[in-house]
């Protein structure tokens, strides 16, 4: 367990014991087909802080759009807040490597928007690269970033992003057209240069079928225990909301805690039991 000490001119938190070496883009990429990647959503830093010991990627999903803000998709998220939140989790990390999604509109119209936004995520945030959502239509996209200096994941499958064209949240590959298509689009993705690819909500055997032919680390969400890693989105298996995905495991009843601490400390409030004398300062 570390604790941490706050430097108080740059309200950076220390922790100790010293950290290990940050993860890097190569080391990550080396990594298909040996053990298994552990990815995180991250989008705070005292949740960096805390998740950063057992994960080797955080990632700044733009799911932060519903898990902070309360949006209905991701659609409305914008750069401002991944550069926001982005900094917040490489300012509360040391050791995994911080990627930091790409939101809806910032990087599909050109290889230059793509190019010119990934560039403001880099230098704004401090994190090692950037995920974006699509297959074969992006590749010239993730190779013309590559070819520059951006790291990039890609996502396939289930892309939230286009939730309008998909009609929803549902699993893919459960027609044979779909399936082909999806894993063309992994293919196409791997060879174009991303370091590595998430699948999300791809029915089990088509995501075996990617992980076993696509070069690069296959990260799973909804997927299969044969991808090269697995990331959930933090909240999601912290149990901070009622509602569980099937693909999601709840590892702890975060909101059960959270109501149960809420509802003692109003009951004291209101028996004027706190403070109680260990919280007021005596007089001199
Ligand atoms: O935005 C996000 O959190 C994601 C993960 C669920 C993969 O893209």
């Amino acid at each position: 367990m570390s604790t941490f000490t706050i430097d108080t001119a740059t309200s950076r938190a220390h922790p100790t014991p010293a950290p290990m070496k940050r993860l890097t883009v190569p080391a990550v990429r080396a990594r298909k087909g040996g053990e298994p990647l552990v990815m995180l959503t991250a989008y705070t830093v005292r949740m960096a802080q805390l998740l950063d010991p057992h994960c080797d990627i955080l990632l700044v999903g733009d799911s932060l759009g519903q898990v902070i803000y309360g949006l209905p998709s991701t659609l409305p998220v914008t750069l401002d807040m991944m550069c926001a939140h982005g900094a917040a989790v490489v300012r509360g990390s040391y050791h995994a490597l911080v990627i930091v999604d790409m939101p809806f509109g910032s990087y599909e119209a050109s290889p230059d928007q793509a190019f010119a936004s990934a560039a403001r995520i880099l230098a704004e945030t401090g994190a090692a690269g950037v995920k974006l959502e699509g297959g074969e239509t992006m590749a010239p996209t993730i190779a013309f970033l590559t070819a520059r200096g951006v790291p990039v994941m890609a996502h396939v499958g289930l892309t939230p992003q286009s939730v309008n064209a998909l009609g929803g949240y549902g699993a893919r590959g459960r027609t044979n057209e779909e399936h082909s298509r999806i894993v063309a689009d992994a293919r196409a993705v791997a060879e174009a240069g991303a370091f590595s690819v998430v699948a999300e909500g791809v029915i089990e055997p088509l995501a075996r079928t990617i992980a076993a032919e696509v070069a690069c680390p296959v990260i799973g969400i909804g997927a299969s225990a044969a991808c090269d890693g697995q990331v959930l989105v933090a909240e999601d298996m912290l149990g901070l909301f009622e509602r569980t995905p099937r693909f999601v495991k709840r590892y702890a009843d975060m909101a059960g805690m959270i109501g149960d601490a809420a509802a003692a400390y109003a009951a004291e409030v209101r028996a004027r039991t706190f403070p109680g004398p260990d919280q007021v300062y005596a007089p001199k």
